[in-house]
C-alpha cells in the first residue's frame, strides 16, 4: 500500500514508521489512523522485520489527535473516532514484534497515548509529554485514562490528566513513563540501536516474552505465571532454543534463524 501521511522504511531487521504530517505537528486524523492501521498489518506479516521503531517527522512526535477534525464532531462521530484510534493503538500494543517509540519533541494527547501503546519509549532531552485534553474540554480518547495510570500509578496519572500539565523528558523518566532519555535529536538513533540489539536475540523468545508480559499484567500473578510457563515451554519447540543453548555450551555467539 502507498502511504501519504507516514513512511515505512527498513534498516536491516528494523521496520521504521515515521508519521509525516509535520505542518500539523503530525496530529492524528482519520487518514493517519487508517494508514497506521494498514502499516501495522503489513509489518505484522513481514517476516523480514523483527522490531519496529515508530517516530514522527519534524519537531513533534505527535501533538495529539487532530483538533481541526474533532472540532465539530457529534458525540456519535467522536465515539467512532475514539474507537478507531483505540483499535489501532491496541493493534500496535499487541503486534507480534517489539515496538520502540523514538520521541524527539511533543508527545501530547493522542501522541502521548500512541507512545504509551509502544513497548519502549526513548525520549530526546527536549521531548515533552502530557495529556492536555481537559484544556480542550474533553477527556483523553485513545486510551490515556487507562494506560497512563497503569504505567505511572493512579495518583500521578490523575494529576497529569486533570491539570493538563506538560512534563519534560527527565520528569517523564523519573515517573517511569519513558525508558531512557538521550541527548537532543538522538532518540531515533538510540531507538535503532536498541532495536538492533533486540533483533539479534531469539525472536520467538522476544515475542513470547512480549505476549507473556502483556497478557500477564492483565491477570493475577498465578494466571500470569501460568501464561509464562506455557510460553516458556513453547520456546523449546523451535530451533532457537537449541541454537541458543548449544552456542552457550560451545562458547560461541548464537546464530538464530527465526
Ligand atoms: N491538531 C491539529 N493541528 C495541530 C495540533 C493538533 N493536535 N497540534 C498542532 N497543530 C497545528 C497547529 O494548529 C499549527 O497549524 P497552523 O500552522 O496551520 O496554524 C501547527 O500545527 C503548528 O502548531 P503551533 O503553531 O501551535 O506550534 P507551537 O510550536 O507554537 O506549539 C504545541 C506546539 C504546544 C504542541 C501546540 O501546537 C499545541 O498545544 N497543540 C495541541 C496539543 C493538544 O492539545 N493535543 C491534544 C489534542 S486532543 C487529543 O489528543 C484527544 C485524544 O486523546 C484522542
Amino acid at each position: 500500500m502507498e502511504f501519504k501521511n507516514l513512511s515505512l522504511t527498513q534498516d536491516g531487521r528494523v521496520g521504521i514508521i515515521a508519521i509525516n504530517r509535520p505542518k500539523a505537528l503530525n496530529a492524528l486524523n482519520t487518514k493517519v489512523l487508517l494508514e497506521l492501521d494498514a502499516v501495522l498489518d503489513e509489518l505484522e506479516k513481514n517476516p523480514e522485520v523483527y522490531v519496529i521503531v515508530l517516530t514522527g517527522e519534524g519537531k513533534a512526535f505527535v501533538a495529539g489527535a487532530d483538533i481541526e477534525e474533532m472540532k465539530d464532531m457529534t458525540p456519535d462521530e467522536a465515539r467512532k473516532f475514539a474507537e478507531l484510534g483505540s483499535r489501532v493503538f491496541k493493534k500496535l500494543e499487541i503486534i507480534n514484534k517489539p515496538v520502540i517509540a523514538a520521541v524527539n519533541g511533543y508527545a501530547l494527547g493522542g501522541g502521548c497515548e500512541l507512545a504509551m501503546a509502544c513497548d519502549i519509549i526513548i525520549a530526546g532531552e527536549q521531548a515533552k509529554f502530557g495529556q492536555p485534553e481537559t484544556g480542550l474540554g474533553i477527556t483523553p480518547g485513545f486510551g490515556g485514562t487507562q494506560r497512563l495510570p497503569r504505567i505511572v500509578g493512579t495518583k500521578r496519572a490523575k494529576e497529569i490528566i486533570f491539570t493538563g500539565e506538560i512534563i519534560g523528558a527527565e520528569e517523564a523518566y523519573r515517573i517511569g513513563l519513558v525508558n531512557k532519555v538521550v541527548p537532543p535529536n538522538t532518540s531515533f538513533q538510540a531507538a535503532i540501536e536498541m532495536a538492533k540489539k533486540i533483533a539479534s536475540k531469539g525472536q520467538i523468545a522476544v515475542r513470547n516474552a512480549k505476549a507473556a508480559i502483556n497478557r500477564g499484567i492483565e491477570t493475577d500473578i498465578d494466571g500470569g505465571v501460568a501464561i509464562e510457563n506455557q510460553l516458556f515451554a513453547l520456546c523449546f519447540a523451535n530451533t532457537d532454543q537449541k541454537e541458543g543453548m548449544t552456542a552457550f555450551i560451545e562458547k560461541r555467539k548464537a546464530d538464530f534463524k527465526n
